[in-house]
């Protein structure tokens, strides 16, 4: 059992808290009155971040924040901050995540995804410090033999290095529990995060083009793109196209905050999906984002894009019954606030 301890007293170290969910995770952490360490090391995020978190959590919560910029896999930066802050709790978010990329640079994804997690999970050990919770994806249950998919579907084989550094890191994460019991372990399992701060303040900012279906209907609807490429019409769901569970970035958020919650004073290994339980396909997401911003997006029909699944969409009860967490937004809040940050930001953080 670890010890239980208030959410003051909880010193969260957040991995990758410049990114996307990272930085959403780290308002809430915030709000709740945790004290919070980022180790980030930009490589795909902006330090103009933490302006904006400062300015909707306010001064006195921003206190509790302090941010390193570097690479978790550079053990003696890590030591340092782990010497400095000795951080009860970890959230590990850091890693690359585009899945194209993967494929082509697998070397580079392996050493950084699986590296910079040994290096943690070590120094988290030579530290005393063993709570984790892990930044998963729905990629590791594959194509869905029956949905809803529960904790206790299958994983499958991965279809890209990407999604293999998920499966492994899990299961990493499960035998440092089985070789030292007083591990605590959350696997948090996202389906498709999408949306952004309802204040307009944060928001995805992928670099180049957006590899994700949402970034790439904003830049649309913005007119940076000229149409949205629809990968596939002839899939065996309701129009034809793609069918995903899209979950609000800030729910996904407050789903850590809750993990955290309820692994105080715990050990073992603890599995959860992070959906809303609702399947949405391509069409119905152009068609909610148009809503949104108040006009047609155009969209062409594509050839399927390989590695795709028909559909996937999560049972939450296990989150809702263990955690009491159960996502609040809906995909019109999602469009809502994704249009509102691109609109707002149309050239993210730097813009
Ligand atoms: C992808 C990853 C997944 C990762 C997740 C992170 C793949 C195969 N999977 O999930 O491992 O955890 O991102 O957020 O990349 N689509 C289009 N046009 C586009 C982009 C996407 O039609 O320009 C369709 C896709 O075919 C799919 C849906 O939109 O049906 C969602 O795609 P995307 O946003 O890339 O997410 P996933 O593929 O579900």
């Amino acid at each position: 059992m670890s010890e239980k301890i208030a959410a003051q007293d909880t010193c969260v170290l957040v991995t990758g808290g410049a990114g996307f969910i990272g930085s959403h995770t780290v308002v809430e952490l915030l709000q709740g009155g945790y004290r919070v360490v980022v180790v980030d090391d930009l490589s795909n995020a902006s330090a103009k971040v933490f302006d904006r978190i400062r300015t909707i959590v306010g001064d006195e919560a921003a206190a509790n924040l302090t941010f390193y910029e570097a690479d978790v896999n550079d053990r003696a930066a890590l030591s340092k901050v782990f010497d400095e802050h000795q951080p009860d709790r970890v959230i590990h978010f850091a890693g690359y995540k585009a899945v194209g990329e993967s494929v082509s640079k697998p070397i580079e994804y392996y050493a950084n995804n699986i590296g910079n997690t040994l290096t943690l999970v070590d120094v988290m050990r030579e530290h005393g410090c063993t709570s984790i919770i892990f930044s998963s994806s729905a990629t590791v249950y594959g194509d869905p033999d029956s949905l809803p998919l529960t904790e206790k579907s299958p994983k499958k084989p991965a279809t890209n290095p990407y999604g293999w550094t998920k499966w492994m890191i899990e299961q990493i994460l499960t035998d440092l529990h089985t070789a030292d019991p007083a591990w605590n372990v959350v696997l948090l399992r996202y389906f498709n995060p999408i949306g952004a701060h309802p204040s307009g303040l944060m928001g995805e900012d992928p670099k180049g083009i957006p590899n994700n279906l949402v970034p790439y209907v904003a830049q649309t609807a913005i007119g940076k793109r000229d149409a949205v490429h629809v990968f596939g019409n002839d899939y065996d769901t309701p129009d034809g196209t793609g069918v995903r569970d899209y979950i609000h970035v800030v729910d996904l958020a407050r789903g850590h905050a809750a993990a955290l919650a309820w692994m105080n004073g715990r050990s073992g290994v603890e599995v959860f999906n992070l959906g809303t339980g609702t399947g949405t396909s391509v069409l119905q997401i152009i068609e909610a984002f148009s809503k949104a911003c108040g006009h047609e997006i155009p969209y062409v029909i594509e050839p399927r894009r390989s590695g795709d699944v028909t559909a996937n969409y999560a049972d939450c009860s296990k989150a809702r019954e263990l955690m009491g967490w159960e996502a609040q937004f809906d995909i019109d809040d999602m469009c809502r606030d994704s249009w509102n940050w691109q609109s707002h930001n149309p050239d993210g953080y730097e813009g």
